[in-house]
């Protein structure tokens, strides 16, 4: 009998190996708003505790940071959405930014067929149609619930009485001061100098917005600010016209959902590479015991590293806009292929990244983006990652319509199969075309648990955004960190090329660098304060919410 009960003991505390986690972040009952802005997820509650949905705190949010966080919050941007519904249901919402019907393949090189340096990064050259309002509007129509005017009164209010300059604010207005006097002319609101404290308004923006909120999209992309933006554009040698602004229209799309252990994740599918290179890292790790390694121990991170590696050679090669390219899509998120990717692994040495196929395609992003994530009192889930592409985006700001620009032509490979000006290479998959769409790494993901909502989670940081939202997740389920532990916890990323590891400067000893590098590791030795800048919500087991606002930013979680 002592033997049956000491094994039933063993059988039980085996099976509920998961200790109960402490919540450590911002805890709410029933409905919450993380982003990276205090005023923006406030703005997102306001919505809700009005009686909004969260598709309605998505349209609030979003535009709300287009006021308060001008650094990557846009109108003049794009991103993508993924949702839950309280029922179970999912999808996916892409507004990305896309090429100028005048755009082409080697619109970016010279009369030798070399990239000009540049030229997809500043100016009028380098700015995609944008998406953020079309998208706003898409999913407004298809799920909002309250009057647009409604959700958007409160920003407009903010854009006119202002904003409060944080430090970490005045510090990023001060390293791009001069670029964006550069790039929009001395006359910008931006001329002055900000400092912590001081507030800054923005009267153009408010008026912008009241179009807007009388015309719906259409006051965006046609009609008085449509012909604005055109001239404002071209005037800086920009070839987005009228046209590109009245054929866009934000897409729905078949979000990629896979099991990993007994989670059901559910991320963005192409244009975005995140969902898929997420399926691929975590299939690829999935048959380890990761939780009986430790956090960021050497066998996690070496584990981590090369599925990553695996996982960003095939993003780099294989993807795409889907409506102009075949994403071998089947092949990709199958097990086999997957289980094939990692048949030379083993925990002796490093795999190289030059002996792992598609050795020659590199591709990158910028750092600059902004996610946010909302659950309703409903259980509805948004989960937004939304960009200008760099910092203030082309850096090109429109006074008279008081928003950035973004860079995302940039994201395009300028000269597939060929470095450019940073020794980076693109794919031919991800070349020019009229009207594609330009790879992303947003990752804007949902994940449930025995078929509940169970986390909201995403990040900006180009193309360490993936590994952001794959260790955050990880953090959480593999190593029982309450959300805002996940989220505050120091990160690592390889993407394949350059095959090396970079490490945040804080939180990894030198003995576990020493360790990876007898096994073959290269170690990034750069300083790299952050690596993505997550934003997430996990539904507690008694049903409340815990928000991640990542400490690196000013990011705040509200709830009710
Ligand atoms: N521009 C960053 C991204 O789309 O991933």
């Amino acid at each position: 009998m002592r033997i049956i009960l000491a094994l039933s003991l063993m059988l039980f505390c085996f099976s509920c190996k998961k200790k109960s986690i402490t919540p450590t972040g911002v805890v709410s009952k029933k409905a919450m708003v993380v982003s990276a802005r205090e005023e923006a997820s406030k703005i997102g509650l306001e919505i809700l505790k009005k009686g909004g949905n969260a598709f309605d705190a998505m349209v609030a949010t979003e535009l709300a940071l287009a006021v308060a966080y001008p650094f990557a919050g846009n109108l003049g941007g794009g991103g993508f959405m993924v949702y839950r519904k309280s029922d179970g249901s999912v999808g996916a919402l892409d507004y990305r930014e896309k090429a100028p019907l005048a755009a082409h393949r080697d619109m970016y090189l010279d009369s030798l067929g070399d990239v000009i340096p540049g030229k997809s990064i500043h100016g009028g050259t380098a700015i995609g149609v944008p998406g953020a309002i079309s998208g706003v509007f898409e999913t407004h129509r298809a799920f909002g619930s309250l009057p647009i005017s409604d959700i958007l009164d409160p920003i407009i209010l903010l854009a006119d009485e202002g904003v409060v300059v944080t430090k970490k604010q005045a510090l990023r207005l001060e390293k791009y001061r001069e670029i964006i006097l550069r790039e929009t002319g001395e006359q910008t609101h931006f001329y002055n100098q900000c400092i912590e404290g001081d507030t800054l308004r923005y009267p153009a923006l408010a008026e912008t917005l009241k179009v807007i909120s009388k015309e719906g999209a259409k006051g965006f992309y046609d009609g008085v600010i449509a012909d604005k933006l055109v001239s404002f554009i071209q005037n800086r040698n920009g070839i987005i016209t009228k046209e590109d602004l009245l054929n866009y229209k934000a897409a729905w799309r078949q979000p990629v959902v896979f099991k990993y252990k007994d989670l059901n994740v559910i991320s963005m599918s192409p244009p975005s590479s995140g969902g898929v290179t997420l399926y691929q890292i975590f299939k690829m790790m999935e048959p380890y015991d990761i939780a009986d390694y430790g956090h960021n121990s050497p066998e996690y991170v070496q584990l981590f590293t090369e599925a990553a590696r695996r996982a960003y050679a095939d993003r780099n090669y294989f993807l795409g806009d889907p409506d102009f390219v075949d994403i071998p899509l089947d092949v990709l998120l199958s097990q086999s292929y997957v289980k094939d990717r990692m048949q030379d692994f083993n925990f002796d040495k490093a795999t190289k990244s030059e002996d792992i196929s598609h050795g020659e395609i590199q591709i990158i992003e910028s750092e600059e983006t902004t996610h946010y994530s909302i659950v309703d009192s409903e259980g509805n889930a948004v989960s937004v990652t939304t960009t200008l592409n760099g910092a203030y985006g082309s850096k090109i700001y429109c006074d008279e319509l008081g928003f950035f620009l973004n860079n995302e032509m940039d994201d395009f490979s300028a000269k597939p199969g060929t470095p450019n000006m940073f020794g980076l290479t693109g794919a031919e998959a991800n070349s020019i075309a009229p009207e594609k769409r330009m790879l992303s790494s947003m990752t804007p993901t949902i994940v449930e648990k025995d078929n509940k909502l169970y986390m909201v989670v995403g990040s900006p940081g180009g193309s360490t955004i993936i590994t952001a939202v794959a260790q955050t997740i990880l953090n959480t389920y593999e190593f029982d960190k309450s959300m805002q532990e996940a989220v505050d916890a120091p990160r690592f990323h390889h993407q394949w090329l350059p095959d090396h590891i970079v490490f945040e400067t804080m939180g990894f000893s030198d003995e576990l660098k020493e360790a990876l590098k007898n096994l073959g590791y290269n170690i990034n030795l750069d300083p790299t304060p952050i690596l993505g800048k997550v934003d997430a919500i996990k539904i507690l087991p008694d049903g409340r919410l815990e928000g991640g606002a990542d400490k690196r930013g000013d990011d705040t979680a509200v709830g009710f």
